[in-house]
């Protein structure tokens, strides 16, 4: 099978056409599918039409796919699918409603981050005058590193920052729009913080990638407290300034995956119901970050 690949922005971002996941994809093409996928960070595929079993069985070819703790807000009888999506039943949301409303990296929190993450676009918010909310905006974080001088490239090298699930859940709830609740001690003690780091190397690519995120990262080790948060907070807002980034104005039917170790994303919020907006979500796991 042949594809074309057009690229979309200077540093990261490419649309595949001419591939129809709803079918069978042969191992050589998938080959080269996947090693689009490492160059650009983020790629997609307009118009696909495929069933929720296909959305994983495709992603699970780049890397096991796993379930969502949040089984209230997964697809019925696809614990692999996570509904991301603004929508409500009985006033209740039918799926994550606040995913992604600060730049991040999935679950860098985490010791064994995913390797990367899809979402197929089945619900777009439009209003009557075809103007497009809920674009998804993502960086490159290999492109940021490239783009450090020499002295804060040595200054960072071989740096560890402590990343801390409960700091992310207290940023998001402050900034996004989102209803969660504080963490209780025993969800606290469920996710010890975790040490990744700072400068990152792309499994198959070699490419080296800033991995800090702000609002998430709460030190680094063996650093004063303010040294390291200074420093932290230079090195996230670099990874994300305008230059690195990609815009994606989404279409229903498109299938997006980015990759957790080169690319940053955030979810753009400005639409409210009655515009709807929802996504099937599946993540596949990767290596331990180097
Ligand atoms: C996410 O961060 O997982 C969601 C991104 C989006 O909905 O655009």
């Amino acid at each position: 099978m042949s594809f074309t690949v057009q690229p979309c922005a200077k540093h990261l971002g490419a649309e595949i056409s001419g591939v129809d996941l709803s079918r069978a994809i042969d191992t050589e093409t998938f080959a080269k599918i996947d090693q689009t996928y490492a160059k650009y960070g983020v790629i997609f595929f307009r118009n696909q039409d495929f069933s929720p079993d296909q959305q994983i069985s495709f992603s699970g070819r780049f890397g096991e796919v796993g379930s969502f703790p949040l089984a209230q807000y997964s697809l019925d009888g696809h614990p692999e699918i996570l509904l991301v999506s603004n929508i409500q039943k009985d006033n209740v949301n039918i799926g994550l409603a606040d995913a992604g409303q600060t730049w991040h990296t999935d679950m860098s929190w985490s010791a064994l981050p995913p390797r990367g993450t899809a979402l197929y676009a089945k619900e777009i918010p439009i209003n009557n005058d075809d103007d497009v909310f809920g674009d998804t905006l993502f960086a490159s974080a290999s492109a940021a590193y490239e783009a450090l001088p020499d002295a804060l490239k040595n200054r960072i090298e071989g740096l560890k920052a402590i990343h801390s699930y409960h700091a992310k859940h207290a940023y998001r709830a402050k900034v996004s729009v989102s209803d969660r609740e504080e963490m209780s001690q025993d969800q606290k003690d469920a996710h010890p913080n975790v040490v990744h780091p700072v400068v990152r190397t792309h499994p198959l690519t070699g490419r080296k990638c800033l991995y800090v995120v702000t609002g998430e990262c709460v030190g680094i080790e063996g650093m004063p407290e303010n040294e390291a948060l200074a420093l932290l907070d230079e090195l996230a807002t670099h990874t994300v300034k305008p230059e690195f980034q990609y815009r994606h104005k989404w279409q229903v039917g498109d299938f997006l995956m980015w990759d957790n170790c080169s690319v940053q994303h955030l979810a753009i919020r400005d639409y409210e119901l009655p515009l709807r907006r929802l996504m099937h979500r599946t993540q596949f796991a990767g290596s331990r970050p180097y």
